[in-house]
């Protein structure tokens, strides 16, 4: 992978190719024992668009994602949905939401970003709302194939987002090895 690799047009469509049999449906299970259906949800770095379809099974969902060339693809694939250009840490949107979901994507946070992310969804979401995001669990960061990977531990999120968000759940889970990831729900406080 390189720097670029969620920005160009044949990363991405390699990216979509390897990312065809993933998808985050256990999770958006998890979401909807806590989050009423018919809700208005943001979703941050939709990417190839598979759990924005099982979202909008459910959910009044926007689409949201950083890179132009995943846009296109969201769009192209799903002209009926609604997607908008988003960067996790900025969330410059006037729109206001009920729920925001993100499946490994606020692992390209740097710290300082991911805080700035927390206290700007708190700021779009309506009264009671939810967060639902994953993560890589471990320790440290790393640059993997040209991309930074920020990995986290459950006292490491709950510091994060705890003061904003009332803390619901912070599951691991197996993504390809056991425990390899980490769910976190919240409600905000
Ligand atoms: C590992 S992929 C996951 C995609 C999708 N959520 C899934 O589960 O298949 C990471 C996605 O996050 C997007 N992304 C990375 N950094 C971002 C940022 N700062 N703001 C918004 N989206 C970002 C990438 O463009 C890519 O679509």
């Amino acid at each position: 992978m390189e720097p670029n690799y969620y920005k160009t047009k044949e990363s991405v469509e390699e990216y979509i190719k390897l990312a065809k049999d993933v998808s985050g449906k256990e999770l958006i299970d998890k979401l909807r024992n806590v989050l009423k259906t018919d809700s208005c949800l943001l979703e941050i770095g939709s990417g190839p668009g598979t759990d924005w379809r099982i979202l909008n099974e459910y959910y009044d969902v926007i689409g949201s994602d950083n890179s132009t060339e995943f846009l296109k693809h969201l769009i192209t694939r799903n002209p009926t949905g609604v997607f908008i250009e988003l960067d996790a840490s900025t969330l410059m949107t006037d729109r206001r939401f009920n729920g925001i979901y993100s499946n490994k994507v606020l692992h390209h946070l740097k710290d300082n970003e991911l805080i700035d992310s927390i206290k700007r969804q708190y700021g779009i979401l309506l009264s009671h709302g939810i967060i639902c995001h994953s993560f890589w669990k471990g320790e440290g960061s790393e640059i993997f194939k040209g991309l930074y990977v920020n990995y986290h531990t459950e006292p490491d999120l709950l510091n994060f987002f705890q003061d904003y968000f009332e803390i619901l759940s912070i599951e691991s889970y197996k993504e390809f090895e056991d425990d390899d990831s980490l769910l976190l729900i919240g409600r905000k406080r």
